[in-house]
This record gives C-alpha cells, sequence and structure tokens, in this order.
C-alpha cells in the first residue's frame, strides 16, 4: 500500500514538473485529486488496511497529498507568471522587430521573364519545346549533314535509348533551333512569330560556357521577311534589354540552317563601343541568326517559293552577363547557389 502511494506521488510530481499550460495542469489535477483521481482512490483503500497500520498510513497520505497539492500550486503560479511575459512581449510596439529574409527570383528567371515581355509586346508567341529531343529535330530537319561534328559525343549528350525509326537517336537539346521545325508543324502555315525559351545541353564549361544553360529562340515565317526585319527586332531587342544608348551589328556567319547566316554582337556597356579590356575591340558577342533555310522551310512544311523567314538564337546567361558584365565576370556563378552572390541582384 504504501508503495503503491509513493509511486503515485512520483508519477504525478513528475507530470506536474513537465506541464506545459494551465489546461494541462487542471487535467492533472483532476486526474490525480478528483473525486475520481488516483490519489483519492487509493486513500479510499485505508479501510482494508489493519487497524494498527492505518495510522501510519493516514500520516504518509497526508504527506503524499500535501506534496502534490503545493507542487500543482507552485506550478501554476510558475505558468501564470510565463503566460504574463508572454501577453506582455506580444502588446510590446516598442521591441525592435525580427526582420525576415526576403528571397527574389533567380537572375536567370528573371531574365528569361524581362526578355519575354520584350517580345510579347512586338506579337511573339512564347513556347517552350523539349529539353529531351530527336535527332531529327535538333540536327536532320536542320540541314546538318549525318557527319556534322555537332552530332558529335563530345558536344552533344545523346540519351542510351533506341533511336526512333524516323526521327534518328533521342538527345539533349543542344540549342533550342530544334523548335523553329517543330513550331512550322504546330502552325501548320504562316505567319509564324515563335518565341521558344529552354533548357540546352551541351558538353563545355568554362568562364563564359556551363553544361546546361538557356537559349531564346525568334522564328519568323510570312510572306516577304526580309534581313531588314531581322535586324529591326535584333535593334528593338538590343534597345529595350541593354538600353538606348548601346546598338546592334551583324558580321557574316555559317550556320547550316540559315542563309545568309550572322553572328550578332552588341556595343560593350562599359565602353560604349570604343574599345576597353573586357570587350573585342568595343563589340559584345550574343549570338547567331539568319534567314531561315529553303531546305528548313521545306522539312517543316512550308514552301519556300512562296515563304521567307528569319531566326536568332542567344543566350540567355549570356545576354544577362553582357549587360551585368562587372557583377557577373563568370557565367558559372549563376549555377553556384552562392547567396553573397545572388543577393547583390
Ligand atoms: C546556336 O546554338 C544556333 N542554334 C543559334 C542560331 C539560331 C543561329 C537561329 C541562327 C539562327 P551557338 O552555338 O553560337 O548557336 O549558340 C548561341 C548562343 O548560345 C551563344 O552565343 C551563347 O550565347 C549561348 N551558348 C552556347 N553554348 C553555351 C554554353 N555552353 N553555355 C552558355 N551559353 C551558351
Amino acid at each position: 500500500m504504501d508503495e503503491d502511494l509513493i509511486g503515485i506521488k512520483n508519477s504525478a510530481i513528475s507530470l506536474i514538473l513537465q506541464a506545459e499550460d494551465l489546461k494541462e495542469l487542471e487535467e492533472l489535477k483532476l486526474q490525480f485529486l478528483g473525486r475520481s483521481g488516483k490519489l483519492t482512490l487509493a486513500l479510499k483503500e485505508i479501510t482494508k488496511i489493519p487497524v494498527e497500520k492505518r495510522k501510519e498510513f493516514g500520516i504518509l497520505a497526508n504527506e503524499v497529498k500535501q506534496t502534490v497539492e503545493d507542487t500543482i500550486k507552485e506550478k501554476e503560479i510558475g505558468l501564470k507568471k510565463i503566460s504574463k511575459t508572454v501577453i506582455r512581449q506580444k502588446i510590446d510596439v516598442t521591441n525592435p522587430g525580427i526582420k525576415p529574409l526576403l528571397g527574389h527570383l533567380h537572375l536567370v528567371t528573371q531574365a528569361i521573364e524581362e526578355i519575354t515581355t520584350i517580345f510579347e509586346s512586338v506579337g511573339f508567341e512564347k513556347v517552350r519545346y523539349p529539353e529531351v529531343e530527336w535527332d531529327w529535330y535538333a540536327f536532320g530537319a536542320l540541314n546538318f549533314p549525318e557527319n556534322h561534328p555537332a552530332r558529335d559525343d563530345w558536344e552533344t549528350f545523346f540519351i542510351k535509348t533506341e533511336p526512333d525509326p524516323k526521327r534518328g537517336p533521342m538527345l539533349l537539346a543542344p540549342h533550342t533551333s530544334g523548335g523553329q521545325i517543330r513550331e512550322m508543324e504546330r502552325k501548320q502555315k504562316p505567319p509564324i512569330r515563335m518565341l521558344n525559351i529552354a533548357k540546352c545541353y551541351r558538353r563545355q564549361s568554362d568562364i563564359s560556357h556551363t553544361p546546361m544553360f538557356h537559349q531564346f529562340e525568334g522564328l519568323v515565317v510570312d510572306k516577304d521577311i526580309t534581313i531588314t526585319n531581322l535586324k529591326g527586332t535584333l535593334d528593338y531587342f538590343a534597345k529595350s534589354f541593354f538600353g538606348p544608348q548601346r546598338k546592334a551589328r551583324i558580321r557574316p556567319y555559317h550556320f547550316q540552317f540559315t542563309e545568309p547566316s550572322f553572328e550578332v554582337d552588341v556595343t560593350c556597356g562599359v565602353c560604349l563601343g570604343t574599345g576597353c579590356k573586357l570587350c573585342k575591340a568595343g563589340w559584345l558577342e550574343m549570338g547567331g541568326a539568319g534567314m531561315v533555310h529553303p531546305n528548313v522551310l521545306k522539312a517543316g512544311g512550308i514552301d519556300p517559293d512562296t515563304h521567307t523567314g528569319f531566326a536568332f538564337g542567344w543566350g540567355v546567361e549570356r545576354v544577362l552577363m553582357m549587360r551585368e558584365d562587372l557583377k557577373i565576370d563568370d557565367i558559372r556563378l549563376l549555377y553556384s547557389n552562392n547567396l553573397d552572390f545572388l543577393q547583390q541582384f
């Protein structure tokens, strides 16, 4: 009997001390001292005890009851103090606030949104074609011969899977130009004004190249589209994205899927075209462009005798670096998850 009382006392004290609020304490009070509480019932057992031992049991029982009641009272005072402090703290408007950490969209996402707005406002339609692609879209339909070096394993990531009988091997899109054919198939007939922004993959990694990067590809196909339309679009983008003081130019180049083809440059943001150590004699290279090759129009089901078009493909990370050239001096910083770097923007 005595042992039962001591056991009840110990468990009551341990639970009371752990109580987190007044409600929990009230429940414990009922559990031990209520009408059918554990301690109350244990005390009633006194009638079953031999008369000569009742006095001793009575003294112990009173001590246990008193200790449990005292512990409850002390705990109650403590909990009331805590809740008063919490209430006081809640309404203390003079306390300095805790500044929450505010994040922002990643720089590349911000750039994609900005580029999209620039082109959508002159009638381009934003699409996003697959980053896992077939050889036919990435190369075959774009006039690449079977033995072109870009098809080489060292440039393109091929996926180990059965080749499609018509579209050849599966690969990670090395550029967004495959979207030209997919858009011609989707639209069936011109006019086409596509802006395809998607992820691209190449076996490259250095200060200005990452294995995964983004390109934005423009395609315009209609009647009487000329190089002048391409140059006008390019100037419009350069001024909208880089600022009114920047100029764009095109230089002759070679791509399999455009004829004629151009490399596109924009004046350097640091020297504004006079030449400095960051640029090539005042100019920075942005990407490729050209008039859509007749074979590509044919592969997309469009008659090259009635329609012409222009296309361009530029790097999202590249144009961002060209604008922020002093802050982003290595493209890999964009994917380093370095908060000190990202928080500058
Ligand atoms: C192309 O990919 C052509 N498809 C562009 C094109 C489209 C030409 C339409 C004509 C008509 P190029 O390989 O030069 O071209 O890549 C274009 C741009 O993508 C580069 O100027 C660069 O800005 C970006 N780029 C290419 N490789 C990487 C890379 N590994 N990391 C980051 N950016 C890259």
